[in-house]
């Protein structure tokens, strides 16, 4: 029978809370503590701070497998594993900020239990920063020697590759689970951890649906040092698909092909494969960009240089100032025009506008002295808080931000800007002009409304 564990989760963010939520429900001793008391009070009355589809209903199912507490003493006490998932923002450097990490580090060495305990850094940490928490352990915990520690207690890393909206189906449904330690019994700890969901006859409750035709999911054991760097290569990886598609895109555009039926022919071909080969305005989100940054200045210390990913990188930012020379050469004059923008979330299915794509667009517009009003339908809120002071105003609707502007951009595929009403709206415009953005809506049905269409890559 399956062996359950007991687990510690210092930080409910983002990936915390999904994380903690999905092992309750596999039959795992969750505690999520947290520094915010009032969010382990909402916690508690069951409520997320957070918007994920679907975890609200999770975190129920879970019940008395998942607890919230400030105080970590009494579970750690007994947890055979850890996981550190506070934040790590960047620093105005670059380099995030491991203040949190260091503190959660600290507090684990404190209250060690006396079994064998497995500390996983979930947090996006540099890589190599798995010994440097084993020694903010073994300091807090009075132990001299790190050797008499590693009797108690290892750090191994269990990156994960989940996605802001669809997380709990990639903690669910991996397509891959990867550990990495020096010590083989922290990897055998880990691995039962993970073990109901290797199995091919997993399901999730009904809300959670197995993709179809998925297998057993295969298990990478290896040491600390490969694991953390299988997470920096994989989104390196997807960073460089995505800006050499906007870079084919960029030519096609100008030879008159279609980026769209490009990226099809492409990836078709096993090896190429088709998925995060969709042209646009590239990416944006709390990974991509500063993971990316964080492998290159790793190398950086090692005097190794990294030229792909920095051309990625480049590739990525320099799509955002094609919105800008697309209305420009639309409109000539940007300077009093009013734009509006359709999404503020990086992408769809969250309320997260961490480098979002349209924040910079926004301002590059704001600069050249146009006037944004922006709708998005859940990340809204969060935005006009956040960005009282940048100028942009908020529209309640995608309606209420055409009405009377020169142009719309759609930033954000959201799925419910695809059937908007768009003869309506074309007919509020002050000029009916849309850019696609996302290369996401029907072209003829906007030009049939009554748009001019502009998209990306064709
Ligand atoms: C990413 C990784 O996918 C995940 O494995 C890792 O753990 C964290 O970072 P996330 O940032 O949540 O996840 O979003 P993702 O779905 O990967 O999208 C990232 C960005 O790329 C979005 O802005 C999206 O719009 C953009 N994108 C994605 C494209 O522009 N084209 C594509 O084909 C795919």
């Amino acid at each position: 029978g399956l062996k359950l564990l007991k687990i510690v989760i210092y930080g409910t963010g983002y990936v915390g809370l999904t994380t903690g939520a999905a092992m309750a429900f596999l039959g795992h001793e969750v505690t999520c503590v947290d520094i915010d008391e009032a969010k382990i009070a909402s916690l508690r009355g069951g409520k997320s701070p957070i918007y994920e589809p679907r975890l609200d209903e999770l975190m129920e199912l879970a019940g008395g497998n998942l607890r919230f507490s400030v105080d970590p003493a009494p579970a750690l006490s007994e947890a055979e594993v850890v996981f550190v998932a506070v934040g790590t923002p960047p620093m105005a450097d670059g380099n995030p900020d491991l203040t949190a990490v260091q503190s959660a580090a600290s507090s684990i060495g404190r209250h060690l239990g006396l079994g064998f305990t497995v500390v996983v850094n979930k947090s996006t940490v540099p890589i190599g920063s798995g010994h440097w928490v084993e020694s903010l352990i073994a300091e807090a915990s009075g132990e001299g020697d790190i050797r008499n520690l590693r009797n108690r207690c290892c750090v191994a890393s269990n990156p994960e590759f989940l996605r802001e909206g669809s997380a709990l189906c990639d903690i669910l449904y991996p397509d891959r689970v990867v550990v990495g330690s020096e010590n083989p019994t922290a990897n055998e700890v880990l691995a039962r951890l993970y073990e109901p969901i290797l199995q091919q006859s997993f399901t999730a409750p009904w809300f959670l649906p197995r993709p179809e035709g998925m297998g057993a999911v295969p298990l990478v054991a290896t040491d600390l040092a490969s694991a953390e760097l299988i997470k920096y290569a994989s989104n390196a990886f997807l960073c460089t698909k995505i800006s050499l598609i906007n870079e084919i895109g960029n030519l096609a555009e100008k030879v008159g092909a279609d980026i769209t039926h490009i990226a099809r022919g492409m990836g078709l071909d096993a090896r190429i494969g088709g998925r995060f080969l969709q042209a646009g305005l590239g990416w944006g989100g709390s990974c991509f960009g500063k993971d990316s940054a964080a492998l290159i200045a790793t190398a950086k210390e090692y005097d190794i240089r990294m030229p792909i990913v920095e051309a990625a990188r480049e590739v990525n930012y320099a799509q955002r100032d094609l919105v800008v020379t697309k209305l420009l050469n639309e409109l000539k004059i940007l300077k009093g025009r009013t734009v509006g923008i359709l999404g503020l979330a990086f992408k769809p299915n969250t309320d997260d506008i961490r480098d979002a794509p349209a924040l910079d667009i926004a301002q590059r517009l704001i600069d050249r002295g146009a006037r944004i009003q922006a709708h998005d339908p859940i990340a809204l809120d969060r935005a006009s808080c956040q960005l009282n002071h940048s100028g942009i105003r908020f529209g309640p609707t995608a309606e209420a931000v055409a009405a009377g502007a020169d142009a719309l951009v759609l930033t954000t595929d959201w799925a419910m800007y695809r059937d908007l009403p768009w003869k309506r709206m074309a007919k509020t415009m002050a000029n009916p002009l849309i850019l696609d953005g996302r290369n996401f809506l029907d072209q003829a049905q906007l030009v049939n409304a009554g748009f001019r269409f502009l998209s990306i890559g064709r």
